[in-house]
Parts: C-alpha cells; sequence; structure tokens
C-alpha cells in the first residue's frame, strides 16, 4: 500500500489525519543462524519489505491501533493487564510495556499499519512491527532510548509478551540496517562492522516453500535451552570462564558427551561449526571470494537439517533444486521449520533456476514457490 494511501486509511478511521508516518524493514540473513542467542556472529541485511504505520497522538492514556491487513482494532492502556487479545497487538503493547518497565512514558496514540514481509516466511515480519513502533514512540515522545536499546526493547517485547525467547538479530537489523550492505554483529559485544553487498555476476534470491513456520512453538525455545544445556556442561567441567557456545571449542564439547544428551551435543555441535562459518564468510566477502561464500551457505543447510533439525522437506527440496542446477549457495533461512531458502546465484543461472525451481517445486508438492529477488535497504525511518 502506498503512504498516500495509508495516511487516507488513518484519517478515515480516526478522523484526524496523521501527524507522522514511519517505516522498519524486514531481513534477509546470509549466514550464521541459530548463533545470536549463544554470543556469536549474525550476517543480516533490512530489505526493501516492512511494516509502515500512520501515527498521530492523542492526548489520551490510550492505544488505538487499526490494522489495515487483519482490518481488525485494538485498544489498550499501557497498564500490564490491559493485554490485548490480538496477537499482533500484543507486539505493540509489548513495545510499550517495555518502554514503561525501563521508566519511560510514552503517551497514548493512535495509529495505522500496514506491511508487505510475508508472514511466517522468516523474513521478521514481526521484528519489523516492534521495530516501527519503537522507532516512532522513542521519536515522537522524545524518550531518548539509543537504537541498540530499541532492538533490546523489540527482543523483550517477544521474550515476555510472545513467548518467543530470542536473540537480538532480527531487531538490531531491523533498526540499524544500511541501504547495499550486510551488518556483521557480534552479539555479544554488540560490535558491529557494515560490509558493502553487491555481488558481482550474482543475484540473491529467496525462494519461499509457504510452509508457514511457527517460531513460537516450543522448538525454536527448545532449541535455545539445547545450547544453554550444552554451555553449562562446559562451564561446569573444568571452563567457569564460558559463558555461551561461542565460548566451546568442539574438543570442550567433545569432553562433556557424556554428561549432556546425545540432542544437545548435536545442536551445540552445529552452534560450534557455524560460529566458524561466519567468520569464514567474512574473509570471503573482503576477497569477493563468492565461492566459499556459497559453500559455507550449503554446510549451513547441512547442518541446520541434520544436527539443528530445523529445515523440513520443502526445504530440502529446493536446496537439492539449487544443487543440482549449480547455484553457488543455498539453505534455510531464518529460525527454519518452513518459510524460505536464500540462493546465491550466478546471474547467467538465474532464469533457468528459478524456471526448475518453479516445475519442480509445482510437481512434487502442487504449488509454486514464491520468488522473492533480495534488495538491502535501509533500517526503521520516519518517512513523513
Ligand atoms: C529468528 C530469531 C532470531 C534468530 C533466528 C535464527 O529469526 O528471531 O533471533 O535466532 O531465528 O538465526
Amino acid at each position: 500500500m502506498k503512504v498516500q494511501n495509508l495516511v487516507k486509511v488513518f484519517e478515515n478511521t480516526f478522523g484526524q489525519p496523521a501527524g507522522s508516518v514511519f517505516a522498519a524493514p524486514g531481513r534477509v540473513n546470509l549466514i550464521g543462524e541459530h548463533t545470536d542467542y549463544n554470543g556469536s556472529f549474525v550476517f543480516p541485511g533490512a530489505i526493501d519489505k516492512g511494516i509502515t504505520a500512520a501515527i498521530r497522538l492523542n492526548g489520551t492514556g490510550q492505544v488505538r491501533l487499526w490494522s489495515v491487513d487483519y482490518e481488525e482494532k485494538a485498544v489498550f492502556s499501557m497498564e500490564e493487564q490491559d493485554l490485548p487479545q490480538a496477537m499482533w497487538a500484543r507486539y505493540v503493547f509489548g513495545v510499550c510495556r517495555e518502554m514503561v518497565k525501563r521508566g519511560a512514558a510514552p503517551g497514548g496514540f493512535d495509529a495505522a499499519f500496514t506491511g508487505d514481509v510475508p508472514l511466517g516466511a522468516g523474513m521478521s515480519s514481526s521484528a519489523a512491527l516492534e521495530s516501527v513502533f519503537a522507532y516512532a514512540l522513542n521519536e515522537l515522545f522524545s524518550l531518548g532510548f539509543d537504537k541498540m536499546e530499541l532492538a533490546r526493547i523489540g527482543q523483550a517485547t517477544e521474550h515476555n509478551y510472545v513467548g518467543v525467547k530470542c536473540g537480538i538479530m532480527d531487531q538490531f537489523v531491523s533498526l540499524f540496517g544500511k541501504k547495499d550492505h550486510l551488518v556483521r554483529l557480534d552479539t555479544r559485544s554488540m560490535e558491529y562492522n557494515y560490509f558493502p553487498f553487491h555481488p558481482q555476476g550474482y543475484r540473491l534470491v529467496l525462494l519461499d516453500t509457504l510452509v508457514k513456520h511457527e517460531l513460537a512453538s516450543s522448538a525454536y525455545n527448545k532449541r535455545r535451552q539445547s545450547c544453554e544445556n550444552a554451555a553449562r556442561a562446559v562451564r561446569d567441567n573444568g571452563h567457569p570462564q564460558v559463558e555461551y557456545l561461542r565460548d566451546v571449542s568442539m574438543d570442550m564439547l567433545q569432553s562433556v558427551r557424556s554428561v549432556i544428551s546425545e540432542e544437545d551435543f548435536k545442536r551445540a555441535t552445529y552452534v560450534i561449526e557455524e560460529t566458524q562459518r561466519v567468520l569464514t564468510v567474512g574473509e570471503a566477502l573482503e576477497r569477493d571470494d563468492y565461492e566459499t561464500v556459497g559453500r559455507m551457505m550449503y554446510q549451513t543447510h547441512y547442518g541446520m537439517r541434520d544436527l539443528y533439525e530445523v529445515s523440513c522437506r520443502e526445504l530440502d527440496f529446493l536446496n537439492d533444486v539449487a544443487l543440482e542446477c549449480g547455484v553457488t549457495g543455498s539453505r534455510v533461512m531464518g529460525g527454519g521449520f518452513g518459510g524460505c531458502t536464500i540462493n546465491l546465484v550466478k546471474e547467467t543461472l538465474y532464469d533457468t533456476f528459478l524456471e526448475k525451481a518453479k516445475t519442480a517445486y509445482s510437481k512434487e508438492f502442487g504449488r509454486e514457490p514464491k520468488v522473492y529477488p533480495v534488495v538491502i535497504c535501509d533500517g526503521a525511518r520516519r518517512l513523513l
């Protein structure tokens, strides 16, 4: 939906013109999956799909929301007991509450919002929603949070109001994203570097299996629990300095193999290997070595499939097609359990690959995957 149309919807809904319009994007992640809650590295970029919100302060203690896409409204105050029923409204409620918990006092506002990040496709529609409101309220009420704290507010919203114990990657990049750049973030120190990303002769494209993932399902939290179990076992067995799996080598993990479950061992092995892959990719990007980047992407897929077990038949199928077509790199992106593969494809192969993927996938599963070319954009911002 165009910004002018959103502004019109706002006016029709609330009977007053919108005071301002803000936007925040979803994300892709080149590599570094399930590493952000292990103190390790991620390599995301903000994309040209996101959430746009038209907002006006209403001078009351009430928040009145209109979701254009769900055609639903929600009204709540900033009090904890006013938790709204609708899941989509809880993201905004959570942001407000987390701001209040940090001593800020956002007042009431009216907002109408719409988005074009496909839901449940692993492109972080929820982080976009949290970030657009965190960014807007911070600015409109002059709350004085820095962007890193806004990202933490979004993450805490997931933890406390949605029930997903996620890492910081999605909210971070939705706020800090930069056009034509990927960001390598060290999730322990929160240091980050922008990497210019316009691979000569290659394109990045997402193929959406249209299998909706349910991150909120306990599977994601269970993975996190496994990682914490393994890190704790290493810490308690002669390595008191270990804070996260980031600090654990394969030798250290081997030394506790008999005291942790086989499942926790597999999960931790994946994370230790993935941490190494992100570093390898960072170095490869410095020398424009996309063949190495691609090889690492396939390794990540196999790790997520066999060790972390967050892939599914549809994702594996698309990954196999990519390999058969000679695509440079391909893997499941985001939390997993459905959603998209991210593919690094030579320009010369691009059309044939997409054709093959569509035909083979619809033959196998009765529908075509959706195709999203990746365009790397800026993070949260004010539009009007
Ligand atoms: C989801 C979470 C992120 C991250 C990814 C997996 O997107 O929100 O914090 O853990 O899964 O890399």
